[in-house]
């Protein structure tokens, strides 16, 4: 039985314009955040394939992360078990951030709002843990991704010097909850 994301604000209604032949072919369909179920790993996989050349998550991490107390994984859908996008949140014990470590969103659901979706839920999600604030780490030469989180209130606080597996430079994003 997949998990029910237990928040039903997280469930809020977001338009999503079905503008891909890929997409259900419904002209507009209702976009959801949940939390994801085991049942999401062979999407989860295939979508972080798809979205990233280094550092990606293993099956066996998204196994781990799906029954941890300490991570929460995310799954945006649009009508019945769509999979269009998900994000990974950590959380530390003691610590007042909770880390985003990973967001990706369907190639063919791109510039659709599931990207901006999936950050406020994570963002709702680790204000109501009791975070103070929400960080990121991004390469610098991932522009789509850096316009999203400035346009959603991330300010940049660290520079990371060769921080990726293929030495690429990063920057540190932090957006504080109220
Ligand atoms: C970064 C990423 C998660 C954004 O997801 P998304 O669902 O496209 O995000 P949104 O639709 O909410 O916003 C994307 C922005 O790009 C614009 N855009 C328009 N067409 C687009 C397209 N075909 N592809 C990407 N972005 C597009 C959107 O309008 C939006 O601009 P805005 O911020 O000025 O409104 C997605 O591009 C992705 O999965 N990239 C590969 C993985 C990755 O780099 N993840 C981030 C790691 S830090």
């Amino acid at each position: 039985m997949p998990t029910t994301f237990p928040l039903p604000s997280y469930e809020h209604a977001r338009r999503v314009v079905a503008e891909s032949a890929d997409l259900p072919p419904a002209p507009a369909s209702l976009l959801r955040v949940r939390r994801a179920a085991s049942s999401d790993l062979d999407d989860l996989v295939a979508l972080e394939q798809r979205s990233f050349n280094s550092d990606r998550l293993s099956r066996a991490q998204y196994r781990r992360h799906l029954d941890s107390d300490s991570a929460l994984v995310l799954v945006a859908s649009a009508n019945h078990r769509h999979f269009l996008g998900n994000a990974v949140l950590f959380f530390r014990k003691g610590s007042g951030a909770a880390r985003l470590y990973s967001l990706a969103t369907q190639p063919e659901a791109r510039g659709q709002g599931v990207g901006a979706a999936l950050l406020e839920a994570a963002a709702e999600v680790a204000r109501r843990r009791g975070c103070r604030a929400l960080r990121l780490e991004v390469r610098a030469d991932n522009h789509s991704a850096i316009k999203l989180y400035e346009r959603l209130g991330y300010r940049r606080i660290t520079a990371l010097a060769a921080y990726y597996q293929d030495g690429a430079d990063g920057w540190r994003y932090e957006k504080l909850l109220d």
